[in-house]
């Protein structure tokens, strides 16, 4: 086990902030994180796991030990011709596994294109895009407890995934690490274009011809259209969750700012757009030189170079106060912060 000390965690981290850890390791495989775990009990130290680093604010340095999971592996578990089972190791990065469905032919996952972040990380909050989220897909997943070091295997309902939320960040937070995640696909699944603008999008494809990478093609391109691409400028995506409020809220709002975008829930609650207060709110391209507010999608706050993650915060509570003051909506963030 290869521990390093003083860690510079920058280039895991796709908002590109500087931040340290006291004690780093990265791990492979199982056996590993095991020993990584073991480690970290010995020295009394605590842990935070980092996958992809796609969805996470680091406001201070990190007193303890950063456990980065690198495990890689596909394996097919079941196939009987049309539709396929996979288990995937949680370091996989969530995209080459959406290409590599696309190349086998396997759909389910095409929606879900070019989100950012490890194969680990897509239970934990459900992560959803275009119609389409993590729990249409999932069969069960593998983690190992933080606190005996024993394998355990969740289904889906055990996990309680919902809309950016799980079992992982509400009762059991902190207590596991996701090390594998099994998902059913499908050759033949039928595609969903129902998101407004794939539908647009594929408008030239008769849709007798349109197949799952089509869709993909889709995403991609809305996706780009409208989202930095973490790679040339520091971001984690929404840094905010789109609000849901009970129907009396809902209609005390819509009353006073006629024409806010909403999506009604099945359990009667309605969901906002955070993009959207935000936008209304002013926010849209806010540039505060290092950083700012990305000005194609008001949910994503970026670092365009040489921002803190403490200056980021303070943005993100400043958009939120404005939001609140003006709509009486409290924003929830996606991004977890380190403090
Ligand atoms: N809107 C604005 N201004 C903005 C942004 C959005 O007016 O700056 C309006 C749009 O016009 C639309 C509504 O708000 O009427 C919703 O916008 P959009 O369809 O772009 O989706 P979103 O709710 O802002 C969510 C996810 C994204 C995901 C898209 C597509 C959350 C927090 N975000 O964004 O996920 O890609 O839907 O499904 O649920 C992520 O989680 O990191 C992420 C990018």
């Amino acid at each position: 086990m290869d521990i390093q000390y003083k860690a510079d965690l920058n280039r895991h981290l796709t908002f590109q902030v500087p931040a340290e850890s006291t004690h780093f390791v990265q791990v492979e495989s199982d056996e590993e994180l095991k020993e990584a775990l073991k480690f970290s009990k010995e020295e009394k130290l605590k842990i935070l796991l980092l996958g992809g680093g796609s969805n996470i604010l680091f406001i201070n340095n990190y007193e303890g030990l950063v456990i980065k999971i690198a495990s890689r592996g596909i394996e097919v578990i079941s196939d009987d011709g049309r539709k396929v089972a996979v288990a995937v190791e949680a370091g996989e990065i969530w995209h080459d596994f959406v290409l590599r469905a696309l190349d086998e032919g396997w759909g389910g996952v095409e929606n879900l294109a070019l989100i950012p972040g490890c194969v680990g990380a897509t239970p934990m909050q459900n992560i959803g895009a275009y119609g389409v989220e993590i729990k249409d897909v999932m069969i069960w997943l593998e983690a190992i407890s933080t606190e005996s070091g024993k394998l355990r295997r969740f289904s889906l309902e055990e996990c309680a995934l919902s809309y950016r939320e799980s079992i992982f960040k509400r009762e059991e937070k902190g207590k596991w690490v996701i090390v594998r995640v099994a998902y059913s696909l499908d050759r033949k699944s039928p595609l969903n274009t129902n998101y407004g603008a794939i539908e647009g999008e594929l408008k030239n494809i008769p849709q007798q011809d349109r197949t799952h990478r089509d869709v993909a093609n889709a995403v991609i391109k809305i996706r780009s259209s409208k989202l930095p691409d973490p790679k040339v400028i520091g971001n984690a995506g929404s840094f905010f969750k789109n609000p849901i409020v009970s129907s009396e809220d809902f209609e005390n709002i819509q009353a006073k700012t006629p024409g806010i975008p909403n999506y009604p829930q099945s359990d009667g609650r309605v969901k906002l757009a955070a993009g959207w207060l935000i936008d209304q709110a002013g926010w849209k391209g806010h540039d505060r030189g290092t950083h700012g507010v990305h000005d194609m999608q008001a949910l994503v706050l970026v670092n365009k170079g040489g921002a803190t993650g403490k200056e980021i915060w303070q943005l993100a509570n400043d958009v939120r106060d404005s939001v609140e003051n003006r709509f009486g909506i409290k924003l929830e963030t996606e991004v977890n912060q380190i403090t």
